[in-house]
């Protein structure tokens, strides 16, 4: 078996740091050759835009803005998304899909509607010609989410009409007659947004929702039998697998959801430590998910989208419940860039590397959202910016290689905060990828430790002299990127030394290094 082994040594400072009985505190990276190279899917890498706040309007779609295109796009948005390689783009919502009727936002008439979901009116002028549009400049897949809450297997179906048939049916002629004479063959479609949630617009009970998305299921394959069908789903047994019991057949992914540092209410982003005790619990989610697949049957069938993400949910204090006023003005603290710091860098780049783990089951991944609230991408009317999430999805996307190799990570120690007393967690988490032929690695490699060093021991029987890598770490693990600092966390490109067959990792940090072996 060939084994590499990556020896991670733990040192602090400038100096090396050694653990209590003198031995230099180590984390190993164990490459399984013999359980052999797998392909994941990019969309691992996607993201998800919703009408709430500044996403749309004011985000990627501001018709006014000198910085927009003839049709209204923000043109250094696209070029920022065109950078990520972003693959997949899950819209329009979110709690917003469970009220729109898509066919108010077609046409020449765009009908204003207030949008019972957020408190606000959408004036209807973004709807799913700008969506295609969109993602076609931006080089995405779009990925329709319909509306399981008022809506109607009728209604989703006709969706699809519209976007998928080419010329029978009122609605391909509707879109036809809108300027639009090819089918624009949409693939991804959900069935409901988080239609299990008190908090969503027409939530259906357990009973309920098996029967809707079979039924809904039906209608849209009549349609276009290419299709490929989600549905609202969680990591819990008693609303998925009666879900997968009825549904399943139909369907060709579950839709689960995370976020985990809960803002909703109260604004109160938690600190760093608190933010790394967080990034070890996607995977649990994954993992869940994983064993209800293979409970039902489903696990080489179905497949699993994280189609929302993000360490912190949004702030929309009010939201879902009658004994709190909605207010809007709150939404605006998600414009607050020193909120999204090397906590949201170092958590995402874990968050990805549990899905690139677990890539046998995850195929999609949709960071909530892409554009605005907690998005990796700042927009405001004089320009962008490039929060420090924005660059762990460059660096994934853009360094990695194609293919995943198992790897067993042995980690000494971080203490965190718990929630009733501190737990540990590992201080280092990794994931290494493959060129098709296995002569090129790219790892990527998260130091959680706040303040100490990693000198790496990269052991690979004879190390290069000098290794190839991108470090991002800022100048604390509260860095953070704003209007007036654009660039005080960006990717730096380095040879770091190698010696002693080791190269030293910053603390709060990620490093990508790359090997031709
Ligand atoms: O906070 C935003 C909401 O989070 C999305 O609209 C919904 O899908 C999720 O509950």
């Amino acid at each position: 078996m060939y084994v590499i082994l990556i020896t991670l040594f733990l040192s602090g400072g400038a100096g090396v740091l050694y653990s209590q009985d003198g031995r230099k505190l180590q984390a190993t990276l164990e490459i399984r050759y013999d359980e052999g190279s797998r392909q994941y899917d990019r969309m691992i890498f996607g993201a998800f835009i919703e009408h709430f706040h500044r996403q749309v309007y004011g985000g990627i779609f501001d018709p006014g803005s000198p910085l927009s295109d003839e049709q209204g796009f923000r043109k250094d948005v696209i070029d920022a998304l065109r950078e990520l390689r972003v693959p997949v783009v899950r819209w329009p919502g979110g709690c917003f899909v469970s009220s729109y009727h898509w066919l108010y936002g077609v046409g020449n008439d765009r009908v204003p509607v207030y949008d019972k979901a957020w408190h606000v009116e959408d004036p209807n002028t973004f709807g799913t010609d700008e969506f295609i549009a969109w993602c076609l400049k931006i080089g995405a897949e779009p990925y329709i989410c319909t509306n399981a809450g008022t809506g109607t297997p009728e209604e989703m179906s006709d969706w699809v009409e519209y976007c998928n048939l080419k010329d029978m049916g009122r609605f391909a002629a509707m879109r036809i007659a809108n300027g639009h004479p090819e089918p624009y063959n949409v693939k991804y479609w959900s069935i409901g947004n988080e239609n299990y949630g008190s908090w969503e617009i027409g939530a259906k009970t357990v009973d309920e929702w098996g029967p809707f998305v079979r039924e809904a299921a039906k209608m849209m394959y009549n349609v276009d039998f290419s299709v490929k069908l989600f549905a609202a789903a969680l990591p819990d047994t008693s609303w998925t697998i009666p879900l997968l019991r009825t549904a399943g057949p139909y369907l060709d992914f579950i839709s689960i959801h995370g976020y985990w540092d809960r803002l909703q209410h109260v604004n109160n982003p938690s600190d760093y430590l608190t933010c790394m005790r967080m990034s070890v619990m996607p995977e649990n989610r994954i993992k869940s998910t994983i064993d209800i697949l293979k409970k039902t049957g489903y696990e080489n069938k179905i497949r699993i989208a994280f189609d929302e993400w993000n360490l912190r949910s949004w702030h929309h204090p009010g939201h879902g419940s009658r004994t709190q006023e909605q207010d809007i003005k709150a939404r605006d603290l998600a414009d607050v860039n020193s909120t999204y710091n090397m906590a949201d860098a170092l958590f995402s780049a874990c968050f990805l590397n549990s899905c690139l783990r677990n890539s046998d089951y995850v195929s999609m991944a949709c960071i909530a959202p892409v554009v605005n609230t907690r998005g990796p991408l700042y927009v405001h009317p004089g320009g962008i910016v490039k929060r420090t999430t924005y660059h762990v999805m460059s660096m994934y996307s853009n360094l990695l290689q194609p293919n995943v190799i198992p790897v067993v990570v042995k980690s000494d120690l971080l203490t965190v905060p718990g929630v009733n007393r501190d737990i540990s967690i590992p201080s280092v988490d990794a994931i290494v990828t493959c060129s098709d032929d296995i002569k090129t690695l790219s790892v990527a490699l998260v130091n959680r430790d706040p303040s100490r060093e990693v000198e790496c021991n990269i052991g690979f029987g004879n190390p290069p002299g000098r290794i190839e890598a991108v470090v991002l770490s800022g100048d604390s693990p509260d860095a953070y990127n704003d209007i007036n600092d654009p660039e005080r966390v960006v990717p730096e490109e380095k040879t770091l030394k190698v010696k002693n067959g080791c190269v030293v990792l910053p603390p709060h940090s990620l490093t990508v290094i790359s090997v031709r072996l």
